[in-house]
């Protein structure tokens, strides 16, 4: 069921389903509208589990893009649905470790300053929480990397965001590759210097996160992991 609702100002015809995202937490979808002139656009509707999360988001959104954060654009907030600015592109996930990827890694430090710093000057010592992958996606033709999914939005340190963000890059399948591990050695040390972050709390909140996905996966990191992630 479709619970988002176009804003009553828009002069639209019709309006449909045409792409279901995979969500754990709630139901997000892409509409296709057409609007009375026949031109047709893409939005995205969010459906929330509850209200609370849908209006928090909402101000997130808000806060952030007036401060030049790259979020999507927010056209309405219902009760516990919205309707935003549809990101065209591919997830971060599924390009971090491709052709491109030290593009993405200086994309991922600059879009990481714009939202912490936009964060802070909302109220300081705010962190994402969720750095999945899939909250990040590059924007087709231009490449910038935008945030979506601000309903972790949680008090902390970014390091333990940035810890976070290494050990899931370490760890997506397959885990643990030479390459992955290259890589994800160049993103910490790009984003520790651009967000000028300690690197031994970055390193110890990294060895963290790996720990907990041991105890979630009930898989072992390897040694070698573990030791490249102290040597960063
Ligand atoms: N504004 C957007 N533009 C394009 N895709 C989006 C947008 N918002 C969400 N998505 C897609 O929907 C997925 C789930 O959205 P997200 O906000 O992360 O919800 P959840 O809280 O369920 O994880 C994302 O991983 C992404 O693929
Ligand atoms: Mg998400």
């Amino acid at each position: 069921m479709i619970a988002a609702e176009l804003p009553g100002e828009w002069d639209v015809c019709c309006h449909r389903v045409v792409e279901r995202f995979r969500s754990k937490k709630n139901d997000v979808y892409r509409l296709e509208v057409t609007g009375s002139a026949g031109h047709v656009f893409s939005v995205v509707g969010k459906d929330f589990r509850t209200a609370e999360a849908c209006r928090r988001e909402g101000r997130l959104l808000g806060a952030l893009r007036d401060r030049g954060a790259r979020v999507p654009e927010l056209f309405h907030c219902g009760d516990s649905s919205m309707i935003m600015e549809y990101i065209r592109g591919p997830l971060l996930l599924d390009v971090m470790f491709g052709d491109r990827a030290l593009q993405h890694i200086a994309g991922l430090a600059t879009a990481l300053g714009d939202i912490y710093g936009a964060l802070d000057d909302m109220e300081a010592g705010m962190i994402l929480g969720d750095m999945n992958l899939r909250n990040f996606i590059v924007r087709e033709g231009v490449g910038d990397i935008f945030r979506v999914d601000l309903e972790s939005v949680t008090r902390g340190r970014v390091e333990d965001d940035v810890g976070r963000l290494c050990a899931f890059c370490l760890s997506y399948d397959p885990p643990f590759t030479a390459h992955k591990r290259r890589l994800t050695a160049s993103l910490f040390r790009s984003v520790i210097c651009w967000l000028g972050l300690d690197a031994d709390v970055t390193k110890l909140a990294t060895q963290a996160e790996l720990s907990a996905i041991e105890r979630r996966r009930g898989v072992e990191v390897p040694g070698t992991i573990r030791r490249a992630v102290d040597r960063w």
